[in-house]
């Protein structure tokens, strides 16, 4: 079967797409004919070198996240043919999806969303479950007053909705005006580009998605939450009684039934920003760098 391979560490040009033996599940797993998959800052900065620490071994397959069919469900209870969304933490369990099966724990996969293309639930897991479980983190509820740093981003994005789904009171900071109608219509109320303009002390939580460190913008006795690992720690705020965490995200199939459920609600809507055949894996990370996304950039295999 064909994979998405590195055997150094560089720019695009270092991908491969290579033969590699079949996926074999164990106990437990469940084999997957992938179909789509997202790319992740995660995947640019491991093809990069830039992980540092906890880096696996050269040569690897890359890859986050899938979506695709059931060919051998185990004992798992899933059945061959069904349309399924999973995540695989690539840097901790070296099993990467970007291949054209995949061997899964069944507690990582979720049913897909009936009611969207596998190209679109293709970009949810990895952003998806990142957003939920930091959403979860910072105990957002009804008439929370939150704050998403990186709004129009792919995890800022998902945030921004969930948060709303759950009758939150969401703001977002975003990079640029072209962002701005993309988060007043999935549901912020205030939307700047401009962190001087956020309300001193006026949030309950903030949910910084790029290291953006808004630190003012929390109240007292509130939670701050950043996902941006490579940005370092989220200043000590402990002064004024203020939680933080820098938040790392975990394989959840439960936590992605959730949001599958979502989307077929309407509450939830996967953007893709634009489609690569595997073929122009080098272009889809392309594109990937040069930013300005409006969603995921999606491979098709
Ligand atoms: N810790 C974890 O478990 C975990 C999990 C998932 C992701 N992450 C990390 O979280 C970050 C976001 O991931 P993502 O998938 O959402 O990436 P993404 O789709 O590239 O989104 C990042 C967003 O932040 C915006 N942004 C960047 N600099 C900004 C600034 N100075 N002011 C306002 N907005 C700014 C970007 O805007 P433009 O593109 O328009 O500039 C983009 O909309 C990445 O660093 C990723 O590695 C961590």
């Amino acid at each position: 079967m064909r994979a998405v391979r590195i055997d150094r560490f560089g720019g695009p040009e270092v991908l491969r797409i290579e033969e590699v033996p079949d996926a074999e599940p164990r106990d437990g797993e469940v084999l997957i004919q992938v179909i789509a998959t997202g790319v992740n800052p995660v995947d640019d900065k491991t093809r990069a070198g830039a992980i540092g620490e906890g880096t696996p071994p050269l040569p690897m397959t890359l890859g986050w996240e899938l979506a695709g069919v059931v060919l051998d469900g185990g004992g798992t209870g899933r059945r061959p043919g069904e349309r399924v969304v999973a995540m695989s933490h690539q840097l901790g369990t070296r099993r990467g999806t970007w291949a054209d099966r995949v061997a899964i724990p069944a507690g990582s996969v979720a049913s897909a969303p009936a009611t969207v293309s596998l190209a679109e639930a293709a970009t949810l897991p990895l952003p998806g479950s990142t957003a939920l479980q930091t959403l979860d983190w910072l105990a957002v509820s009804a008439g929370t007053r939150l704050l998403v740093a990186g709004a129009a981003g792919a995890v800022g994005g998902l945030a921004l909705q969930l948060a709303k789904a759950r009758g939150a009171q969401v703001d977002a900071l975003v990079s640029r005006d072209s962002h701005l109608a993309f988060a007043r219509d999935h549901g912020a109320g205030f939307a700047t580009t401009d962190p001087a303009a956020l309300p001193d002390r006026g949030y309950d939580a903030v949910f910084d998605t790029f290291g953006a460190f808004v630190t003012d913008a929390v109240a007292d006795g509130g939670r701050y939450a950043s996902i941006a690992t490579q940005a370092g720690p989220v200043p000590d705020l402990s002064a004024r009684q203020v939680a933080t965490t820098i938040h790392q995200v975990r394989e959840d199939g439960a936590g992605l039934a959730e949001l599958t459920a979502l989307v077929d609600r309407g509450a939830l809507r996967p953007r893709v920003d634009s489609t690569f055949g595997l073929h122009e894996i080098r272009a889809a990370h392309e594109r990937f760098a040069r930013g300005a996304l409006n969603g995921k950039v999606v491979v098709i295999f």
